[in-house]
C-alpha cells in the first residue's frame, strides 16, 4: 500500500527521501515521488516505476544548492492507473500533498471544485485534498486551519503530509485510520507511514492522533491540536526483534523468513511458557479468556488462515465453539454476537483496514476483542481489549510466511491453556503438547529447511508450465491446503484451490483432466484413509498428484501418488510443520516462473485501506 515520507532538518531531504522510499517499497507500490523546498520552489519528481525510476529523474533535474525539508510516497493505485499523472505528490495551486488511504466521497467533492473553475490534473481521489488545502488556504493563509477545513470535507481514510509554497521548510501531516508516526532523530525530524522508513536514524517515534496535526521544521517535531494548542504524546521504542535485519545470505526475503520459522516458533513460546507451561498472565488483566464461551477469529487473508488452525485447536482442545470470519465481510455483515462472545483479531502488521474497522465494530457493540499482533505498538494493538503479540520479528517480503507460524503457535498455546483451566487436558498432557511444541516443532521444521532442494525439485515439477493446482485435505490438513493454495498464488500467479476433499466430488472435480496438479495433504487417525480415497478418485481421472504426509505411504498408495513428501510428525502439530514445506513449495514455485518473489503484482504488505 501507499508509503508515505516527510523530512525537515539539517541534511539534504532528497537523499534521504529516496533512502526512505526504498525503505517503503516492501509495501507494494506501482509508482513514487518526491517533492521538496529547492532553492527556486516547490520541486517535483514523479513517475510510474520504482524508487529507482524517480531517482534517476531527480539525478537529471535536481538544482544546485541545499535542499532541508520534504516529502516522498510510493502509490499503489486504487482510483486511477498507475500513471505519472496520478502519482503523488499533487500539487494544487500553493499546496503540495502525499496521500495514503482513500477519499470516499472524492467524485462529488471534484465536480464541486471542477465547477468552480480549479483545474483537476489527475484521475486520483488524493489531489482533491491539494485542492482542499489550497482553497482554505487561499481564504486563511493558515495552514492548520485549512486543515480543519479539509478534515470537515472529506469521508474516508488518510494519511496526509502537505508542502505549503510560502512556508518554506515546514511539512504538516494529519491522519484518520491510516498509520503515520512521526520522530524526532539526530539528524532531523521525520513523518512516515511506518518506522521502517527512518529506523536507521533512530528508534524513538510517536504516534499522532486522528485529531492531531504534525508540524515538522529544522528545529521542532511538534504535535499539536488542529487550534495549535501543543499536545505531549507518549514516545514508543521499536523492538529490537522489530528492526529489519535485512536478507542476510539469502536472496530474497521470503526465503530467510521462511527459515526464520523455527526462531519465530521458539521467541513466541519463550514468551508464554513458564516451567515448561502455557502463561498468558497479560491476558489475565481482563479475565476475557476463562469467561468466553464462544470465540469468533477476525482477520484477512494468511492470518485468516491461522486463524482457522486456531479454531480447530479451540475446538479440539478446549471444546469451544469457534467461528472464523473474514474481516471485510464482518465490518459490514456482523454475524449476531452473543453475551460471552470473545473476538480474536488476529493482524501481522496491526494495520490492515479491514481488520481494524471489524474490530471497530466490535468494541461498539460491547464485544471483548483480542488481538495477535506481530507489529509492536500498532493500530490493532493500541486499540484492541488486550494484545498478544507474535514474536515473529519483522516480516518484509509480501507473503507471509513466518507470522503465520508464530500466530498459529500463539493460539496453539492458548488453547492448550484454555482447555488446562476448564478440564479438558491434564496438566501433565498440556505439559507434552507444550513440549512438542518448542523443541520436537522446531527441530521438524529445521529438517525440513534442510531438505529444501527436494522440494524445490518437487515445485519445479508442479509449478514449471502448469496453469493451475488443486490443494485437497480434511480437518486441519484442509485449513492448511487454503493457506498453501494462498501462498503459491500470491506468489506464483498460478490459479490454486483448495478444497475440503471429501468436498471435491460435488462439482470441482469437473476440472481435474490429465495432468492437472493435486496436492493431497494427509494426517492424523481420523480421516487420513478418507483423503486418501479422495486423491484415488482424483488420480483415477489423470491428475499427477502430490501426497504431503505424516507417515510413510504403503506400497500400494506409494505407486497410486505421483509423489509422496512424508514429514514425520504425528499428530495436531502436523499443519504447522508441513507449512513450512508449503512456503518453500511455493517460494521455489515463484522463482521457476521468474516472479518478482518479494513484491508480487498487485500485492502490498500492509494493506492499509479497504
Ligand atoms: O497484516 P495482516 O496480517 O493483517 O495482513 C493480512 C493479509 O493482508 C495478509 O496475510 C495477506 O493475505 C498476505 N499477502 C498473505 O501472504
Amino acid at each position: 500500500m501507499c508509503g508515505i515520507i516527510g523530512y525537515c532538518g539539517q541534511e539534504q531531504a532528497p537523499a534521504l527521501l529516496l533512502r526512505g522510499l526504498k525503505d517503503l517499497e516492501y509495501r507494494g507500490y506501482d509508482s513514487a515521488g518526491l517533492s521538496v523546498f529547492a532553492p527556486t520552489g516547490l520541486q517535483i519528481v514523479k513517475t510510474a516505476g520504482r524508487v529507482a525510476d524517480v531517482e534517476e529523474k531527480w539525478d537529471r533535474q535536481k538544482p544546485k544548492g541545499d535542499i532541508f525539508c520534504g516529502i516522498g510516497h510510493t502509490r499503489w493505485a486504487t482510483h486511477g492507473a498507475p500513471t505519472e499523472r496520478n502519482a503523488h505528490p499533487h500539487r494544487a495551486g500553493q499546496v503540495c500533498i502525499v496521500h495514503n488511504g482513500i477519499i470516499e466521497n472524492a467524485d462529488s467533492l471534484r465536480a464541486e471544485f471542477a465547477a468552480k473553475g480549479y483545474p483537476l490534473l489527475s484521475d486520483t481521489d488524493s489531489e482533491i485534498l491539494a485542492v482542499l488545502l489550497d482553497a482554505a488556504y487561499a481564504r486563511t493563509g493558515e495552514a492548520l486551519s485549512a486543515i480543519r477545513y479539509a478534515r470537515s470535507r472529506v469521508v474516508g481514510s488518510y494519511a496526509c503530509a502537505a508542502l505549503f509554497s510560502d512556508q518554506r521548510d515546514v511539512v504538516y501531516a494529519f491522519r484518520k485510520d491510516s498509520p503515520l508516526i512521526a520522530a524526532k532523530t539526530q539528524i532531523g525530524n521525520f513523518l512516515a507511514s511506518d518506522f521502517f522508513a527512518v529506523s536507521r536514524y533512530g528508534d524513538r517515534y510517536m504516534i499522532p492522533e486522528e485529531d492531531e496535526v504534525v508540524v515538522l521544521t529544522k528545529e521542532e517535531l511538534l504535535i499539536c491540536k488542529e487550534n495549535g494548542e501543543r499536545v505531549v504524546k507518549p514516545v514508543y521504542t521499536v523492538q529490537p526483534d522489530s528492526r529489519d535485519t535485512g536478507k542476510g545470505i539469502f536472496e530474497h526475503y521470503m526465503l530467510k523468513e521462511i527459515f526464520d520459522a523455527p526462531d519465530a516458533v521458539r521467541k513466541t513460546c519463550e514468551a508464554y511458557m513458564r516451567d515448561g507451561l502455557p502463561d498468558f498472565q497479560a491476558f489475565d488483566t481482563q479475565n476475557l479468556r476463562f469467561q468466553a464461551s464462544r470465540i469468533g477469529i477476525v482477520a484477512c487473508g494468511t492470518a485468516l488462515n491461522a486463524g482457522k488452525l486456531g479454531r480447530y485447536f479451540f475446538e479440539t482442545f478446549a471444546g469451544l465453539p469457534v467461528f472464523c470470519e473474514i474481516a471485510s465481510e464482518f465490518r459490514y455483515y456482523t454475524p449476531p454476537l452473543l453475551p460471552g462472545d470473545l473476538l480474536i483479531f488476529i493482524t501481522q502488521s496491526g494495520e490492515t483496514a479491514d481488520t481494524l474497522a471489524a474490530m471497530r465494530e466490535a468494541k461498539k457493540q460491547g464485544v471483548p476483542t483480542l488481538a495477535v499482533v506481530n507489529t509492536p505498538n500498532s493500530a490493532a494493538a493500541r486499540e484492541a481489549d488486550c494484545v498478544l503479540y507474535t514474536h515473529a520479528g519483522t516480516e518484509t517480503a509480501v507473503a507471509s510466511t513466518k507470522a503465520y507460524i508464530a500466530q498459529t503457535a500463539l493460539l496453539y498455546m492458548l488453547a492448550n491453556e484454555i482447555a488446562a483451566r476448564k478440564g479438558r487436558l491434564t496438566q501433565a498432557a498440556v505439559r507434552e503438547n507444550m513440549r512438542q511444541l518448542d523443541s520436537r516443532l522446531p527441530v521438524g521444521m529445521a529438517n525440513i529447511l534442510a531438505d529444501c532442494g527436494t522440494i524445490q525439485a518437487l515445485s519445479d515439477v508442479y509449478c514449471a508450465d502448469n496453469a493451475s493446482c488443486f490443494f485437497i485435505g480434511r480437518g486441519a490438513d484442509y485449513d492448511l491446503a487454503e493457506e498453501s493454495a494462498l501462498k503459491l498464488k500470491e506468489v506464483s500467479y498460478i490459479h490454486c484451490e483448495a478444497y475440503a476433499a471429501g468436498e471435491l466430488k460435488h462439482g470441482t472435480i469437473a476440472l481435474i483432466a490429465p495432468h492437472v496438479p493435486v496436492v493431497a495433504i494427509a494426517s492424523g487417525e481420523r480421516t487420513y484413509e478418507k483423503t486418501v480415497s479422495n486423491l484415488r478418485e482424483v488420480r483415477a481421472r489423470g491428475a499427477r498428484v502430490l501426497l504431503v504426509t505424516d507417515r510413510n505411504p504403503s506400497a500400494e498408495l506409494a505407486t497410486i501418488a505421483d509423489d509422496v513428501y512424508t514429514i514425520p510428525l504425528r499428530g495436531d502439530l502436523f499443519a504447522l510443520c508441513a507449512a513450512v514445506f508449503f512456503q518453500l513449495f511455493a517460494y521455489y514455485g515463484a522463482l521457476r516462473r521468474g516472479c518478482d518473489v518479494d513484491k508480487p503484482r498487485n500485492l502490498a504488505k500492509s494493506v492499509t485501506v479497504e
